[in-house]
Protein backbone atom coordinates (compact mmCIF):
# COMPACT_ATOMS: atom_id res chain seq x y z
CA UNK A 1 0.00 0.00 0.00
CA UNK A 2 1.05 3.55 -0.38
CA UNK A 3 0.98 5.35 3.11
CA UNK A 4 -0.90 8.94 2.81
CA UNK A 5 -0.95 11.92 4.70
CA UNK A 6 -4.70 12.14 5.69
CA UNK A 7 -5.77 15.82 6.27
CA UNK A 8 -6.43 16.60 10.57
CA UNK A 9 -9.63 16.37 11.93
CA UNK A 10 -9.84 20.06 12.44
CA UNK A 11 -8.69 23.04 10.81
CA UNK A 12 -5.02 24.36 11.25
CA UNK A 13 -7.01 27.03 13.44
CA UNK A 14 -8.95 24.93 15.86
CA UNK A 15 -6.20 24.74 18.37
CA UNK A 16 -5.43 27.86 18.93
CA UNK A 17 -4.04 29.83 21.21
CA UNK A 18 -2.52 26.64 23.01
CA UNK A 19 -1.51 25.39 19.46
CA UNK A 20 -0.82 27.82 16.72
CA UNK A 21 -2.24 27.77 13.43
CA UNK A 22 0.76 28.64 11.68
CA UNK A 23 2.94 25.90 14.42
CA UNK A 24 -0.08 23.02 13.23
CA UNK A 25 0.41 23.70 9.58
CA UNK A 26 3.60 23.39 9.17
CA UNK A 27 3.77 20.40 11.29
CA UNK A 28 1.22 18.62 9.58
CA UNK A 29 2.18 20.12 5.19
CA UNK A 30 5.92 19.86 5.74
CA UNK A 31 7.12 17.69 9.21
CA UNK A 32 4.45 15.08 9.04
CA UNK A 33 4.28 14.92 5.34
CA UNK A 34 8.00 14.69 5.15
CA UNK A 35 7.77 11.28 6.94
CA UNK A 36 5.46 9.65 4.89
CA UNK A 37 7.20 10.41 1.59
CA UNK A 38 10.24 8.82 3.11
CA UNK A 39 8.29 6.10 4.28
CA UNK A 40 7.03 5.17 1.04
CA UNK A 41 10.50 5.72 -0.79
CA UNK A 42 12.20 3.48 2.09
CA UNK A 43 9.87 0.60 1.95
CA UNK A 44 10.64 -0.34 -1.40
CA UNK A 45 13.72 -1.99 -0.04
CA UNK A 46 11.25 -4.46 2.00
CA UNK A 47 8.59 -5.56 -0.18
CA UNK A 48 7.29 -7.74 2.32
CA UNK A 49 6.07 -4.73 4.22
CA UNK A 50 4.56 -3.01 1.73
CA UNK A 51 0.86 -4.71 2.24
CA UNK A 52 0.65 -3.72 5.94
CA UNK A 53 -1.08 -0.94 7.50
CA UNK A 54 0.68 2.09 9.12
CA UNK A 55 -0.24 0.24 12.79
CA UNK A 56 0.47 -3.67 12.13
CA UNK A 57 4.03 -2.22 10.28
CA UNK A 58 4.92 -1.02 13.36
CA UNK A 59 5.11 -4.62 14.86
CA UNK A 60 7.62 -5.61 12.41
CA UNK A 61 9.83 -2.94 11.37
CA UNK A 62 12.88 -4.21 13.53
CA UNK A 63 15.62 -5.81 11.47
CA UNK A 64 14.75 -2.74 8.50
CA UNK A 65 16.59 0.03 7.94
CA UNK A 66 16.65 2.81 10.11
CA UNK A 67 15.03 4.96 7.39
CA UNK A 68 12.48 2.72 7.98
CA UNK A 69 11.90 2.79 11.39
CA UNK A 70 12.40 6.46 11.67
CA UNK A 71 9.58 7.30 8.68
CA UNK A 72 7.41 4.71 9.84
CA UNK A 73 7.21 5.87 13.62
CA UNK A 74 6.98 9.91 12.29
CA UNK A 75 4.21 8.28 10.72
CA UNK A 76 2.45 6.73 13.19
CA UNK A 77 2.93 8.67 15.75
CA UNK A 78 1.66 12.23 14.57
CA UNK A 79 -1.22 10.12 13.14
CA UNK A 80 -1.84 9.03 16.74
CA UNK A 81 -0.93 13.16 18.14
CA UNK A 82 -3.30 14.52 15.58
CA UNK A 83 -6.21 11.85 16.51
CA UNK A 84 -5.78 12.39 20.54
CA UNK A 85 -6.20 16.16 20.32
CA UNK A 86 -9.05 18.43 19.30
CA UNK A 87 -10.43 22.69 19.65
CA UNK A 88 -10.99 23.67 23.32
CA UNK A 89 -14.39 22.05 25.05
CA UNK A 90 -14.96 19.49 22.13
CA UNK A 91 -14.63 16.86 24.46
CA UNK A 92 -14.79 15.61 28.05
CA UNK A 93 -12.30 17.20 29.86
CA UNK A 94 -11.33 14.11 32.05
CA UNK A 95 -10.71 10.69 31.01
CA UNK A 96 -13.95 8.76 32.00
CA UNK A 97 -15.03 5.09 31.75
CA UNK A 98 -12.84 2.20 32.91
CA UNK A 99 -9.85 4.25 31.76
CA UNK A 100 -10.52 6.70 34.40
CA UNK A 101 -10.72 3.64 36.81
CA UNK A 102 -7.38 2.18 35.79
CA UNK A 103 -5.39 5.59 36.30
CA UNK A 104 -6.81 5.82 39.60
CA UNK A 105 -5.44 2.42 40.29
CA UNK A 106 -2.32 2.84 38.79
CA UNK A 107 -1.52 6.63 39.03
CA UNK A 108 -3.86 7.40 42.30
CA UNK A 109 -5.15 9.90 40.95
CA UNK A 110 -5.75 12.10 37.34
CA UNK A 111 -4.00 15.04 39.17
CA UNK A 112 -0.56 12.60 39.47
CA UNK A 113 -1.22 11.07 36.35
CA UNK A 114 -0.89 14.07 34.69
CA UNK A 115 2.14 15.27 36.86
CA UNK A 116 3.93 12.00 35.86
CA UNK A 117 2.84 12.16 31.83
CA UNK A 118 4.29 15.69 31.68
CA UNK A 119 7.56 14.91 33.64
CA UNK A 120 8.14 12.43 30.91
CA UNK A 121 7.41 14.94 28.29
CA UNK A 122 9.79 17.54 30.21
CA UNK A 123 12.14 15.21 30.60
CA UNK A 124 12.94 13.87 27.46
CA UNK A 125 16.25 14.58 26.38
CA UNK A 126 16.51 16.22 22.79
CA UNK A 127 13.28 15.00 20.31
CA UNK A 128 11.17 12.27 21.31
CA UNK A 129 7.38 11.68 22.96
CA UNK A 130 5.84 11.09 26.11
CA UNK A 131 3.26 8.47 26.08
CA UNK A 132 0.46 6.92 27.55
CA UNK A 133 0.96 3.17 26.95
CA UNK A 134 -1.49 -0.13 28.06
CA UNK A 135 1.42 -2.77 28.47
CA UNK A 136 0.90 -6.71 27.73
CA UNK A 137 0.00 -7.27 30.94
CA UNK A 138 -2.95 -4.81 30.38
CA UNK A 139 -1.36 -1.85 32.68
CA UNK A 140 -0.70 1.45 32.40
CA UNK A 141 2.49 2.96 31.90
CA UNK A 142 3.64 6.64 31.10
CA UNK A 143 7.22 6.80 29.33
CA UNK A 144 8.62 8.47 26.72
CA UNK A 145 10.23 7.33 23.87
CA UNK A 146 14.10 8.65 21.45
CA UNK A 147 13.36 9.82 18.00
CA UNK A 148 10.33 8.35 16.73
CA UNK A 149 10.32 5.08 18.40
CA UNK A 150 6.71 3.75 19.88
CA UNK A 151 5.36 1.39 21.91
CA UNK A 152 3.95 -0.52 19.71
CA UNK A 153 7.95 -1.46 18.07
CA UNK A 154 8.42 -5.49 18.11
CA UNK A 155 12.17 -5.12 19.88
CA UNK A 156 12.82 -1.82 19.92
CA UNK A 157 12.96 0.24 22.72
CA UNK A 158 12.24 -0.98 26.46
CA UNK A 159 8.28 -0.59 26.53
CA UNK A 160 5.91 -2.61 25.09
CA UNK A 161 2.27 -2.23 24.51
CA UNK A 162 -0.77 -0.02 22.86
CA UNK A 163 0.05 3.92 22.83
CA UNK A 164 -3.76 5.68 23.50
CA UNK A 165 -2.26 9.25 24.41
CA UNK A 166 0.72 11.11 23.29
CA UNK A 167 2.49 14.14 22.94
CA UNK A 168 5.33 15.56 20.37
CA UNK A 169 7.80 16.99 22.04
CA UNK A 170 10.25 17.79 18.97
CA UNK A 171 11.25 21.42 19.03
CA UNK A 172 9.31 21.52 15.88
CA UNK A 173 5.70 21.05 17.70
CA UNK A 174 6.24 24.43 19.61
CA UNK A 175 9.53 26.37 18.95
CA UNK A 176 7.45 29.05 16.69
CA UNK A 177 5.00 30.01 20.05
CA UNK A 178 7.01 28.75 22.69
CA UNK A 179 10.82 28.85 21.79
CA UNK A 180 12.75 26.71 24.05
CA UNK A 181 9.96 26.76 26.88
CA UNK A 182 8.91 23.02 26.32
CA UNK A 183 7.40 22.92 30.13
CA UNK A 184 5.00 25.85 29.59
CA UNK A 185 3.81 24.36 26.03
CA UNK A 186 3.63 20.62 27.54
CA UNK A 187 1.34 22.88 30.38
CA UNK A 188 -0.98 24.77 27.79
CA UNK A 189 -1.16 21.16 25.57
CA UNK A 190 -3.33 19.69 28.47
CA UNK A 191 -6.41 22.04 27.65
CA UNK A 192 -6.32 20.85 23.97
CA UNK A 193 -6.29 16.65 24.19
CA UNK A 194 -9.13 15.08 23.16
CA UNK A 195 -10.29 12.79 26.07
CA UNK A 196 -12.53 11.34 24.29
CA UNK A 197 -10.27 9.76 21.44
CA UNK A 198 -8.35 8.65 24.34
CA UNK A 199 -10.80 6.68 25.99
CA UNK A 200 -11.67 5.11 22.80
CA UNK A 201 -8.24 4.26 22.00
CA UNK A 202 -8.15 2.51 26.02
CA UNK A 203 -11.98 0.96 24.61
CA UNK A 204 -10.72 -0.58 21.78
CA UNK A 205 -7.58 -2.40 23.48
CA UNK A 206 -9.83 -3.34 26.03
CA UNK A 207 -12.16 -4.90 23.32
CA UNK A 208 -9.77 -6.13 21.28
CA UNK A 209 -6.28 -6.32 22.88
CA UNK A 210 -4.51 -4.13 20.07
CA UNK A 211 -4.31 -0.62 18.67
CA UNK A 212 -6.97 0.82 16.38
CA UNK A 213 -5.60 0.21 12.67
CA UNK A 214 -4.56 3.44 11.08
CA UNK A 215 -4.44 3.67 7.56
FE1 LIG B 1 6.29 16.34 15.14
Amino acid sequence: MVHTLHPLPYTYTALEPHMDARTVEIHHTAHHNTYVTKLNAALADFPDRANLDLTALQHVLAGTSPAVINNAGGHYNHTLFWQNMGPVGSSNPAPFGELAAKIDEKFGSFETFKQQFTAAAVNRFASGWAFLTVKQDGTLEVHNTPGHENPLMDGIGTVHGVPILTCDVWEHAYYLKYQQRRPEFVENWWRIVNWDAVVSNYDNYAKNGQAVPFA
